[in-house]
């Protein structure tokens, strides 16, 4: 099996967002709105593989050989914090099919309970994009990929705002097929399994509680 891709997207709309993200004195409003934002510039970079086929079309002036996507999109967002970035995606590919899982960290533990799963039945040839903003000890990321690949998906890419080395470290041992699509890979995890620097709980900071 072929090793882990990871892609660390550099943009300048990411530097810029993902600095606002960062700062704690950012405010929910606009903390959506850069979440927004990098989600977008990630998911153009996690779909860039997606195949066309041939469209022919008539411009009002002439006929024209155009293209339409071929591929067939499902997007997993990891509730809650995932939902944050399944706004972008809608906005990029209005047909996407949605699969839900739910899954929330012990606070002592760092371990994540799944509470929730509601996932479309899945073919070979489905792209399913995993998505989760926070990729920290990579067990929420790793229960999920599990999830996806037990309903047949064999095209996954996950993508995450911010990862650390430690949940890299995981889903490249035990994902070796998934490429991974993040924004930043940060330094450290601290002793409550939180990313440093990283930004603090996403899922509070994105929904105000
Ligand atoms: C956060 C985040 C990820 C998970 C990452 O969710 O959104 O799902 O932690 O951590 P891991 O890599 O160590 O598993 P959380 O459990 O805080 O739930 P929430 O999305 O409801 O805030
Ligand atoms: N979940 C978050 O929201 N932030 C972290 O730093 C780690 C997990």
């Amino acid at each position: 099996m072929t090793s882990t891709a990871i892609t660390v997207v550099t943009h300048p709309l990411i530097n810029h967002s993902l600095t606002i993200l960062r700062d704690k004195s950012t405010q929910t409003e606009e903390f959506r709105r850069h979440a927004d934002v990098v989600s977008k510039v990630l998911l153009i970079e996690a779909t860039k593989h997606m195949l066309l086929r041939e469209k022919k079309i008539e411009t009002p002036l002439a006929p024209f050989a155009g293209k339409k996507l071929k591929d067939d999109v499902i997007v997993v967002p990891v509730l809650r914090a995932g939902l944050a970035m399944l706004i972008a995606l809608r906005d990029l590919l209005p047909a996407v099919l949605v699969g839900f899982i739910g899954l929330e960290r012990d606070e002592k533990t760092a371990i994540a309970r799944a509470y929730y799963e509601k996932i479309p039945k899945i073919f070979s040839t489905h792209i399913v994009l995993v998505i989760d903003p926070m990729l920290a000890t990579g067990g929420s990321m790793d229960d999920t990929l599990k999830a996806v690949k037990g309903k047949g998906a064999k095209r996954i890419v996950a993508v995450s705002i911010v990862s650390a080395p430690e949940g890299i470290k995981r889903v490249t041992e035990k994902h070796p097929d998934v490429p991974i699509v993040t924004a930043a890979i940060d330094s450290h995890l601290n002793d409550r399994a939180y990313i440093v620097p990283g930004l603090g709980d996403f899922g509070d900071r994105y929904f105000g509680t």
